[in-house]
Protein backbone atom coordinates (compact mmCIF):
# COMPACT_ATOMS: atom_id res chain seq x y z
CA UNK A 1 0.00 0.00 0.00
CA UNK A 2 1.40 3.48 -1.11
CA UNK A 3 1.18 6.16 1.59
CA UNK A 4 -1.20 8.14 1.10
CA UNK A 5 -3.82 5.83 -0.37
CA UNK A 6 -6.87 5.64 1.55
CA UNK A 7 -7.28 1.70 2.95
CA UNK A 8 -11.13 1.96 1.92
CA UNK A 9 -13.35 -0.73 -0.35
CA UNK A 10 -14.97 1.16 -2.82
CA UNK A 11 -18.39 1.93 -2.67
CA UNK A 12 -20.08 2.16 -5.78
CA UNK A 13 -24.12 1.51 -5.09
CA UNK A 14 -24.71 1.59 -9.40
CA UNK A 15 -22.05 3.55 -11.19
CA UNK A 16 -19.35 5.79 -11.32
CA UNK A 17 -17.89 8.43 -13.82
CA UNK A 18 -14.40 9.91 -13.06
CA UNK A 19 -12.92 11.92 -15.65
CA UNK A 20 -9.46 11.89 -14.75
CA UNK A 21 -5.74 10.47 -15.83
CA UNK A 22 -6.12 6.58 -14.69
CA UNK A 23 -2.53 6.29 -13.17
CA UNK A 24 -3.60 8.95 -10.54
CA UNK A 25 -7.11 7.90 -9.96
CA UNK A 26 -6.59 3.63 -9.68
CA UNK A 27 -3.26 4.72 -7.39
CA UNK A 28 -6.14 6.09 -4.83
CA UNK A 29 -8.23 2.53 -4.86
CA UNK A 30 -7.38 -0.18 -2.27
CA UNK A 31 -6.10 -3.38 -2.79
CA UNK A 32 -8.28 -6.20 -4.04
CA UNK A 33 -11.14 -4.15 -4.66
CA UNK A 34 -12.38 -5.33 -7.96
CA UNK A 35 -14.18 -7.94 -9.60
CA UNK A 36 -12.78 -7.29 -13.30
CA UNK A 37 -11.13 -4.97 -15.36
CA UNK A 38 -11.83 -4.37 -18.86
CA UNK A 39 -9.15 -2.16 -20.46
CA UNK A 40 -9.12 -0.82 -24.41
CA UNK A 41 -6.29 1.55 -24.62
CA UNK A 42 -5.57 3.82 -27.34
CA UNK A 43 -3.25 1.29 -29.95
CA UNK A 44 -0.34 3.40 -30.73
CA UNK A 45 -1.71 4.34 -34.26
CA UNK A 46 0.51 7.84 -34.10
CA UNK A 47 -2.54 9.44 -35.10
CA UNK A 48 -5.32 11.35 -33.81
CA UNK A 49 -8.34 9.84 -33.52
CA UNK A 50 -11.28 11.39 -35.05
CA UNK A 51 -14.61 10.99 -35.66
CA UNK A 52 -17.11 13.48 -37.42
CA UNK A 53 -20.55 13.90 -35.88
CA UNK A 54 -23.23 14.71 -38.65
CA UNK A 55 -26.81 14.75 -38.93
CA UNK A 56 -28.89 15.26 -42.50
CA UNK A 57 -31.52 17.83 -43.09
CA UNK A 58 -34.14 17.97 -45.96
CA UNK A 59 -32.62 20.43 -48.39
CA UNK A 60 -33.95 20.42 -51.96
CA UNK A 61 -30.20 21.32 -52.58
CA UNK A 62 -28.32 19.07 -50.64
CA UNK A 63 -25.59 16.77 -51.52
CA UNK A 64 -27.28 13.14 -50.63
CA UNK A 65 -30.13 11.81 -52.11
CA UNK A 66 -32.56 9.43 -49.38
CA UNK A 67 -35.47 7.38 -49.23
CA UNK A 68 -37.79 8.35 -52.53
CA UNK A 69 -35.32 10.65 -53.95
CA UNK A 70 -35.40 13.47 -51.24
CA UNK A 71 -32.02 15.32 -50.77
CA UNK A 72 -30.50 16.00 -48.02
CA UNK A 73 -27.82 18.15 -46.29
CA UNK A 74 -25.10 17.31 -44.24
CA UNK A 75 -24.30 19.17 -41.28
CA UNK A 76 -21.20 18.90 -39.37
CA UNK A 77 -22.28 19.12 -35.34
CA UNK A 78 -18.53 18.83 -33.92
CA UNK A 79 -15.59 16.12 -33.69
CA UNK A 80 -14.69 14.14 -31.61
CA UNK A 81 -11.11 13.21 -30.67
CA UNK A 82 -8.28 12.13 -28.67
CA UNK A 83 -4.32 11.37 -29.06
CA UNK A 84 -3.24 8.34 -29.80
CA UNK A 85 0.22 8.64 -30.22
CA UNK A 86 2.54 7.43 -26.81
CA UNK A 87 6.50 8.24 -27.25
CA UNK A 88 7.10 5.14 -25.70
CA UNK A 89 3.93 3.18 -25.33
CA UNK A 90 5.17 0.00 -23.08
CA UNK A 91 6.27 2.92 -20.33
CA UNK A 92 2.72 4.44 -21.02
CA UNK A 93 1.54 0.96 -20.03
CA UNK A 94 3.35 -0.64 -17.50
CA UNK A 95 2.95 1.36 -14.44
CA UNK A 96 -1.05 1.36 -15.23
CA UNK A 97 -1.05 -2.55 -15.42
CA UNK A 98 0.68 -2.48 -12.44
CA UNK A 99 -1.62 -0.98 -10.21
CA UNK A 100 -4.63 -3.00 -12.39
CA UNK A 101 -3.51 -6.32 -11.18
CA UNK A 102 -3.15 -4.78 -7.48
CA UNK A 103 -6.99 -3.95 -7.70
CA UNK A 104 -8.02 -7.18 -8.86
CA UNK A 105 -9.46 -9.24 -6.25
CA UNK A 106 -7.82 -12.86 -6.27
CA UNK A 107 -11.02 -14.12 -8.14
CA UNK A 108 -10.71 -11.44 -10.56
CA UNK A 109 -9.69 -10.75 -14.28
CA UNK A 110 -8.12 -8.62 -16.77
CA UNK A 111 -9.15 -8.17 -20.17
CA UNK A 112 -6.80 -6.05 -22.54
CA UNK A 113 -8.12 -5.28 -25.59
CA UNK A 114 -5.16 -4.30 -28.06
CA UNK A 115 -4.55 -5.25 -31.96
CA UNK A 116 -2.44 -6.98 -34.25
CA UNK A 117 0.48 -4.35 -34.26
CA UNK A 118 0.92 -3.84 -30.44
CA UNK A 119 -0.56 -7.27 -29.21
CA UNK A 120 3.20 -9.30 -29.03
CA UNK A 121 4.34 -6.67 -27.00
CA UNK A 122 1.88 -6.38 -24.75
CA UNK A 123 2.12 -10.08 -24.10
CA UNK A 124 5.05 -10.14 -22.95
CA UNK A 125 4.24 -6.92 -20.50
CA UNK A 126 1.38 -8.62 -19.24
CA UNK A 127 3.59 -12.17 -18.48
CA UNK A 128 5.96 -10.38 -16.92
CA UNK A 129 3.58 -7.89 -14.62
CA UNK A 130 1.04 -11.27 -13.78
CA UNK A 131 3.24 -14.46 -14.43
CA UNK A 132 2.97 -16.39 -17.09
CA UNK A 133 0.73 -19.15 -15.38
CA UNK A 134 -1.79 -16.36 -14.93
CA UNK A 135 -2.42 -16.21 -18.57
CA UNK A 136 -5.84 -17.48 -19.66
CA UNK A 137 -6.73 -16.47 -23.23
CA UNK A 138 -5.94 -14.85 -26.19
CA UNK A 139 -9.26 -13.65 -27.67
CA UNK A 140 -10.03 -13.23 -31.15
CA UNK A 141 -12.47 -10.46 -32.04
CA UNK A 142 -12.97 -11.06 -35.69
CA UNK A 143 -15.35 -8.53 -37.95
CA UNK A 144 -16.31 -7.77 -41.53
CA UNK A 145 -15.93 -3.98 -41.88
CA UNK A 146 -14.05 -1.66 -44.19
CA UNK A 147 -11.47 -1.68 -47.06
CA UNK A 148 -9.43 -4.66 -48.23
CA UNK A 149 -5.91 -3.51 -49.61
CA UNK A 150 -4.48 -6.11 -52.45
CA UNK A 151 -0.79 -5.76 -50.79
CA UNK A 152 -1.16 -8.15 -48.13
CA UNK A 153 -4.37 -10.37 -46.37
CA UNK A 154 -6.30 -7.36 -44.93
CA UNK A 155 -6.12 -7.32 -40.81
CA UNK A 156 -9.99 -7.71 -39.64
CA UNK A 157 -9.63 -8.79 -35.83
CA UNK A 158 -8.91 -7.00 -32.82
CA UNK A 159 -6.67 -9.22 -29.60
CA UNK A 160 -8.10 -9.25 -26.26
CA UNK A 161 -5.45 -10.93 -23.48
CA UNK A 162 -6.85 -12.03 -20.39
CA UNK A 163 -5.23 -12.72 -17.37
CA UNK A 164 -6.17 -14.02 -13.84
CA UNK A 165 -5.11 -13.23 -10.95
CA UNK A 166 -5.10 -16.41 -9.16
CA UNK A 167 -5.44 -19.65 -11.76
CA UNK A 168 -7.01 -21.30 -8.70
CA UNK A 169 -9.28 -19.00 -7.91
CA UNK A 170 -10.33 -16.68 -10.39
CA UNK A 171 -14.42 -16.28 -11.35
CA UNK A 172 -15.53 -17.98 -15.10
CA UNK A 173 -19.03 -18.53 -16.07
CA UNK A 174 -18.91 -19.13 -20.16
CA UNK A 175 -22.53 -19.84 -19.52
CA UNK A 176 -23.36 -16.78 -18.71
CA UNK A 177 -22.40 -15.67 -22.66
CA UNK A 178 -24.87 -16.71 -25.32
CA UNK A 179 -24.57 -19.51 -27.45
CA UNK A 180 -24.12 -19.62 -31.20
CA UNK A 181 -25.57 -21.09 -33.97
CA UNK A 182 -23.71 -24.67 -35.25
CA UNK A 183 -22.06 -23.61 -38.66
CA UNK A 184 -23.45 -27.03 -39.85
CA UNK A 185 -26.43 -27.51 -37.44
CA UNK A 186 -27.36 -30.81 -39.32
CA UNK A 187 -24.18 -33.06 -38.12
CA UNK A 188 -24.97 -32.26 -34.50
CA UNK A 189 -28.93 -33.13 -34.91
CA UNK A 190 -31.91 -31.23 -33.50
CA UNK A 191 -31.58 -30.44 -29.93
CA UNK A 192 -27.64 -29.38 -29.98
CA UNK A 193 -28.76 -27.42 -33.39
CA UNK A 194 -31.37 -25.86 -30.79
CA UNK A 195 -29.55 -25.22 -28.00
CA UNK A 196 -26.16 -23.56 -30.14
CA UNK A 197 -22.61 -23.96 -29.16
CA UNK A 198 -20.97 -22.41 -26.16
CA UNK A 199 -18.34 -19.43 -27.28
CA UNK A 200 -14.72 -20.23 -28.12
CA UNK A 201 -11.95 -17.70 -27.62
CA UNK A 202 -12.33 -16.54 -31.72
CA UNK A 203 -15.42 -14.16 -31.76
CA UNK A 204 -17.59 -13.31 -34.75
CA UNK A 205 -18.89 -10.19 -33.93
CA UNK A 206 -20.38 -6.90 -36.18
CA UNK A 207 -18.61 -3.94 -35.52
CA UNK A 208 -20.74 -0.91 -33.55
CA UNK A 209 -22.95 -0.56 -36.75
CA UNK A 210 -21.97 3.49 -38.51
CA UNK A 211 -25.96 4.64 -38.19
CA UNK A 212 -27.49 2.11 -35.52
CA UNK A 213 -28.74 2.96 -32.28
CA UNK A 214 -26.08 1.86 -30.50
CA UNK A 215 -23.82 4.40 -32.10
CA UNK A 216 -22.67 7.39 -29.61
CA UNK A 217 -20.01 9.41 -32.13
CA UNK A 218 -17.34 8.81 -29.82
CA UNK A 219 -14.22 7.17 -31.76
CA UNK A 220 -13.50 3.54 -31.59
CA UNK A 221 -16.02 2.57 -29.70
CA UNK A 222 -17.00 -0.85 -28.90
CA UNK A 223 -19.91 -3.36 -29.68
CA UNK A 224 -22.01 -3.70 -26.41
CA UNK A 225 -21.83 -7.72 -27.64
CA UNK A 226 -18.54 -8.04 -26.76
CA UNK A 227 -18.48 -6.17 -23.28
CA UNK A 228 -22.04 -8.03 -22.58
CA UNK A 229 -19.65 -11.43 -23.08
CA UNK A 230 -16.80 -10.30 -20.89
CA UNK A 231 -18.81 -9.01 -18.22
CA UNK A 232 -21.45 -12.30 -18.07
CA UNK A 233 -18.57 -14.63 -17.91
CA UNK A 234 -15.87 -12.62 -15.92
CA UNK A 235 -17.95 -10.84 -12.91
CA UNK A 236 -20.31 -12.16 -10.39
CA UNK A 237 -23.90 -11.17 -10.45
CA UNK A 238 -23.49 -7.51 -8.17
CA UNK A 239 -19.78 -7.41 -8.75
CA UNK A 240 -17.84 -4.10 -9.05
CA UNK A 241 -16.36 -3.93 -12.81
CA UNK A 242 -13.92 -1.01 -14.28
CA UNK A 243 -13.20 0.19 -16.93
CA UNK A 244 -10.11 2.55 -17.04
CA UNK A 245 -10.21 3.77 -20.65
CA UNK A 246 -13.36 4.04 -20.45
CA UNK A 247 -14.50 6.37 -24.32
CA UNK A 248 -18.23 6.09 -24.91
CA UNK A 249 -18.46 4.32 -21.40
CA UNK A 250 -19.56 0.79 -23.22
CA UNK A 251 -18.46 -1.42 -20.13
CA UNK A 252 -20.95 0.64 -18.12
CA UNK A 253 -23.54 -0.19 -20.51
CA UNK A 254 -22.80 -3.49 -20.35
CA UNK A 255 -22.86 -3.87 -16.75
CA UNK A 256 -26.15 -1.68 -16.38
CA UNK A 257 -28.01 -4.37 -18.29
CA UNK A 258 -26.44 -7.15 -16.28
CA UNK A 259 -26.66 -6.25 -12.73
CA UNK A 260 -22.90 -5.35 -12.68
CA UNK A 261 -21.82 -2.27 -10.01
CA UNK A 262 -19.16 0.12 -12.34
CA UNK A 263 -16.41 2.76 -12.28
CA UNK A 264 -15.22 4.18 -15.67
CA UNK A 265 -12.55 6.79 -15.72
CA UNK A 266 -11.43 8.76 -18.97
CA UNK A 267 -9.50 11.72 -19.03
CA UNK A 268 -11.07 13.21 -22.06
CA UNK A 269 -13.97 15.72 -21.21
CA UNK A 270 -15.60 14.43 -24.84
CA UNK A 271 -15.61 11.31 -22.93
CA UNK A 272 -17.42 12.41 -20.18
CA UNK A 273 -20.14 14.23 -22.31
CA UNK A 274 -20.79 11.02 -24.23
CA UNK A 275 -20.93 9.02 -20.96
CA UNK A 276 -23.59 11.46 -19.65
CA UNK A 277 -25.43 11.05 -22.77
CA UNK A 278 -25.47 7.66 -22.93
CA UNK A 279 -26.64 7.05 -18.98
CA UNK A 280 -28.74 9.90 -19.02
CA UNK A 281 -31.75 7.46 -18.28
CA UNK A 282 -30.09 5.22 -15.68
CA UNK A 283 -30.30 6.80 -12.07
CA UNK A 284 -27.61 6.72 -9.42
CA UNK A 285 -24.90 7.51 -11.52
CA UNK A 286 -22.31 9.64 -9.50
CA UNK A 287 -19.83 11.85 -11.61
CA UNK A 288 -16.72 13.14 -10.37
CA UNK A 289 -13.37 14.89 -11.40
CA UNK A 290 -10.25 13.12 -10.35
CA UNK A 291 -8.43 14.47 -7.25
CA UNK A 292 -6.48 12.63 -5.50
CA UNK A 293 -8.96 11.19 -2.71
CA UNK A 294 -12.33 11.99 -4.61
CA UNK A 295 -12.45 8.60 -5.80
CA UNK A 296 -13.19 6.51 -3.47
CA UNK A 297 -15.87 9.10 -1.83
CA UNK A 298 -17.65 10.20 -4.44
CA UNK A 299 -17.50 13.34 -2.97
CA UNK A 300 -15.85 15.63 -5.89
CA UNK A 301 -17.84 17.31 -9.08
C1 LIG B 1 -9.91 3.14 -27.50
S1 LIG B 1 -10.71 4.35 -26.53
C2 LIG B 1 -11.82 3.40 -25.54
C3 LIG B 1 -13.12 3.13 -26.25
C4 LIG B 1 -14.12 2.38 -25.37
N1 LIG B 1 -13.75 1.01 -25.17
C5 LIG B 1 -15.54 2.44 -25.96
O1 LIG B 1 -16.18 1.40 -26.19
O2 LIG B 1 -16.00 3.56 -26.22
C6 LIG B 1 -9.43 4.78 -25.38
C7 LIG B 1 -9.80 5.85 -24.36
O3 LIG B 1 -8.73 5.98 -23.43
C8 LIG B 1 -8.71 7.33 -22.98
N2 LIG B 1 -7.40 7.56 -22.37
C9 LIG B 1 -6.18 7.59 -22.97
N3 LIG B 1 -5.21 7.81 -22.06
C10 LIG B 1 -5.82 7.89 -20.84
C11 LIG B 1 -5.36 8.09 -19.50
N4 LIG B 1 -4.06 8.25 -19.24
N5 LIG B 1 -6.26 8.12 -18.48
C12 LIG B 1 -7.60 7.97 -18.74
N6 LIG B 1 -8.09 7.76 -20.00
C13 LIG B 1 -7.22 7.73 -21.04
C14 LIG B 1 -8.99 8.14 -24.25
O4 LIG B 1 -9.48 9.43 -23.91
C15 LIG B 1 -10.02 7.25 -24.94
O5 LIG B 1 -11.33 7.66 -24.59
Amino acid sequence: MQAGRQDQVLEVASGRVVLGDNLDAARTLSDASIDLIYVDPPFNTGQRQRLRRIKTVRDEGGDRVGFQGRRYRTVELGQAGYDDVHDDYLQFLEPRLVEFRRLLKASGSLYFHIDYREVHYCKVLLDRIFGRACFLNELIWAYDYGARTKRKWPPKHDNILVYVKDPDRYYFDPDAAERIPYLAPSLVGPEKAARGKRLTDTWWHTIVPTNGKERTGYPTQKPLGILRRIVGASSPPGGLVADFFAGSGTTGAACHELGRRFLLVDDNPEALDVMARRFATIPAIEYATHTPTSILDGSAT
